[in-house]
């Protein structure tokens, strides 16, 4: 589609959106950039939105175009030029669903612009990149809501109420996982002699297009510790290693790192791709109790006996027969076993619905979302200094015995 014709289709679909469009209900007209995988399912759930009308899409790989057109029943103005896209007055906001790498560039763009930002997570790829982005958006006083729909999730906004009022008494640690059984490989359409498809589809194998599986997946799980401990971390120490799919990435297959939080707290962080047993769930481990998180519910186990209860170790313990206390029981240490209590919630909705509702009345009523850029760049500038911890992996060397 060339540029006048873009605008011109574009401004007429514009047109016929307002006619229909119910009086007391201010419209926010969306354009796309990067309707991939994530984009296509955000927008699904924008189109949900009453007022919500999508205006144009910009992608740099033509077969999107047609999917974006099914998913919206109808026609989309298209564009590859991100530029031309945002140059059409008739946008209050845009999704920005392209790679990580892009995100910078994509974001800025949009909020010079004057439009509103739904930005995919992570907000950037390098610290360079996560400050632009800040920066920019606060200079522009740009709508901005991070693609962190968590953030969103009524059972787990409940969790962290009851959390920061005191239910499981101190917070010392948050223990992370995303387990999968799978490459992560997407299927590349052939002949693809150079490549250049492999990078466009697989962006997130290789590692100057992506953050690995620290960044894609653990940057949820960064902001949800960033959220329940108040900060963002201090410093990080991971590893990582390509143990199973040896395939050309150049970003590991597992990764498992540790954030460093202010008074020794900690998130432990750990993905790998060949065992889905743990899935994807968080817990939030506190002086008197526990918070299992995941992405449909969550449940608080308490601890049987609060670490504030005085000490056996300070009393002589005798089981059996035998002194026993803090170091050693007889009986051993079993796994808790039984029911938590789960959190009750009044209605389920998805989160990213919940996020994109949100973001939409942001919009309409110039406010700050929740998700902001703050959030935004705690989780990404964390995840962004780990990316290059676990490659440098700074480690204390183990000896082996002498024969
Ligand atoms: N919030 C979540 O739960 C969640 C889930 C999945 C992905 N994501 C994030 O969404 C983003 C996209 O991930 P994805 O899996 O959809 O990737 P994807 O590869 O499926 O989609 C990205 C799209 O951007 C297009 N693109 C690439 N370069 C471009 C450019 N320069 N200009 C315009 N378009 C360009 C690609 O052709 C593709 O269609 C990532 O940042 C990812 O971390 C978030």
């Amino acid at each position: 589609m060339d540029r006048r014709t873009f605008l011109q289709s574009a401004a007429l679909a514009s047109v016929a959106f307002k006619s229909t469009l119910a009086a007391d209900t201010k419209p926010v007209r969306l354009g796309v950039i990067g309707p991939g995988s994530r984009g296509q399912e955000v927008l699904r759930h924008f189109l949900h939105v009453p007022g919500v009308s999508l205006q144009a899409v910009c992608d740099v790989y033509e077969p999107r175009f047609a999917q974006v057109n099914t998913l919206a029943g109808r026609e989309i103005p298209h564009t590859k030029d991100y530029r031309e896209l945002l140059s059409h007055k008739d946008i209050d906001a845009v999704l920005i669903a392209s790679p990580l790498k892009y995100h910078a560039e994509h974001v800025i763009a949009s909020v010079k612009a004057g439009k509103a930002v739904y930005g995919e997570k992570a907000l950037g790829f390098t610290p360079d990149d996560c400050q632009q982005i800040l920066s920019e958006v606060l200079a522009s006083k740009a709508i901005y809501q991070v693609g962190h729909q968590y953030r969103y999730a009524s059972w787990i906004q409940e969790s962290m109420r009851r959390i920061a009022k005191g239910e499981i008494g101190d917070v010392t640690h948050v223990y992370a996982y995303w387990h999968r059984n799978n490459d992560w490989r997407r299927p590349v359409p052939s002949p693809d002699p150079d490549k250049k498809l492999e990078h466009l589809i697989n962006w997130r194998l290789y590692r100057e297009t992506s953050g690995g599986l620290v960044t894609e997946l653990g940057s949820h799980h960064i902001d949800m510790a960033n959220w329940v401990f108040g900060e963002q971390p201090e410093s990080v120490l991971g590893t990582t290693s390509i143990c199973r799919y040896n395939d050309g990435r150049t970003v590991g297959d597992n990764v498992q790192a540790t954030f460093k939080y202010s008074r020794g707290r900690r998130l432990v962080f750990s993905s790998i791709t060949d065992n889905a047993k743990n899935a994807n769930e968080l817990w939030i481990y506190g002086t008197g109790g526990s918070v299992q998180i995941t992405i449909e519910d969550a449940t608080f186990f308490y601890e049987k006996k609060k670490s504030n209860a005085p000490s056996p170790a300070n009393k002589t313990v005798v089981e059996r027969g035998v002194e026993t206390g803090a170091s050693y029981s007889t009986g051993g240490e079993m796994p808790y076993r039984g029911e938590g209590e789960k959190v009750s919630i009044t209605e389920y909705e998805d989160p990213t619905l919940s996020a994109c509702r949100s973001f939409v009345e942001c919009v309409r009523g110039q406010q700050k979302p929740l998700a902001d850029a703050y959030v935004g760049y705690r989780s990404a500038i964390a995840c962004s200094v780990a990316h290059d911890a676990v490659f440098t992996e700074l480690k204390t060397a183990i000896p082996r015995p002498r024969a």
